[in-house]
């Protein structure tokens, strides 16, 4: 598994995280991921999910780098303090090592929500401080907001067929040492024509998954690996798919320890183009 540093904080964690949303497969898809190298899993409060993530570190806890997040509707002082105690006691930990602001929330002001954070941080509950689904304008707000923590990550919707951010917010990141979180790297299964739902309905199967597919064959991996290792390969850049089958979660940990060559990537640029 291929590391990236997280921002600023210079802890390095893999290409290749967990994600939780809508997770459901117990702890060991988890475990296997972690074994794998995948050692960074991220949950929310929102998630309902750090009870079972909380299993299923039992034991293992110092292997494993928690990501969790404050949500968008807890953003006042004494709300995100309260969230955080309470993200702890589910996930059975005594420190969240990266913890977000799920969403920017405009009606309170970011210097209060900021000044939690930093008091959890200082604290000894909280390891570093991110943001999720922030502009650059969000993330400029929310650094100057703060007195003594970097802004280490912001994690944000990045895959092939969704690729604004590449505009704005990634040049930023790449600018300000923040690392970009990719969420929803598969398109929440659409891409790999999983996931079923709203998303596959509204595909283009077009060219574009054609060319995928070419690729996959070239490389000998999966449509799914060629997608996610798409994401990884850029820099500054990880991807935390979910998947709630061990099996699948051994193919999107199999997404690193390789590259696309520039022609392959150029081939994905211009099939998927913003
Ligand atoms: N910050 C935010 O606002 C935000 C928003 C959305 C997501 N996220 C985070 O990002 C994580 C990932 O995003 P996501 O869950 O939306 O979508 P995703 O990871 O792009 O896709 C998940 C879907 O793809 C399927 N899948 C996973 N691996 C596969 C593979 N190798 N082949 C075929 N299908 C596969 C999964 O099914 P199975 O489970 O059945 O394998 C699931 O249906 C979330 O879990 C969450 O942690 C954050």
């Amino acid at each position: 598994m291929e590391l990236k540093r997280l921002g600023a904080s210079g802890v390095m964690v893999p290409e290749i995280g967990l994600g939780t949303w809508r997770y459901s497969g117990g702890s060991e898809p988890l475990r296997r991921g972690i074994e794998l190298g995948a050692t960074l899993i991220d949950t929310a409060e929102m998630y309902r999910t750090e009870d079972q993530v909380g299993e299923a570190i039992a034991g293992i806890r110092e292997q494993v780098f928690i990501a969790t997040k404050v949500l968008g509707s807890n953003l006042r002082y004494d709300a995100v303090l309260r969230a955080a105690d309470k993200s702890l006691r589910l996930l059975g930990i005594d420190k969240i090592d990266l913890y977000q602001i799920h969403w920017p929330n405009p009606s309170v002001p970011i210097t209060e929500t900021m000044r939690a954070m930093e008091r959890l941080v200082s604290d000894g509950l909280v390891g570093y401080i991110g943001v999720s689904n922030f502009s650059v304008e969000d993330m400029m707000d929310a650094q100057s907001a703060m007195q003594n923590n970097p802004i280490v990550s912001n994690q944000i919707l990045y895959n092939l067929r969704r690729r604004r951010a590449e505009r704005d917010v990634i040049p930023y990141c790449r600018e300000h040492d923040i690392m970009v979180m990719a969420y929803s790297p598969l398109h929440e299964g659409a891409l790999v024509g999983n996931g079923g739902g709203r998303l596959r309905r509204a595909l283009r199967l077009g060219g574009d998954q054609q060319v995928l597919a070419e690729i996959a064959d070239e490389t000998g991996k999966t449509a799914a690996q060629v997608a996610l290792n798409w994401v990884a390969d850029q820099e500054g850049v990880i991807a935390i798919p979910k998947s709630n089958s061990v099996a699948r979660t051994e193919e999107n940990c199999a997404a690193s320890g390789w590259r696309l060559t520039a022609d392959q990537r150029q081939r994905l640029d211009r099939a998927f183009a913003v």
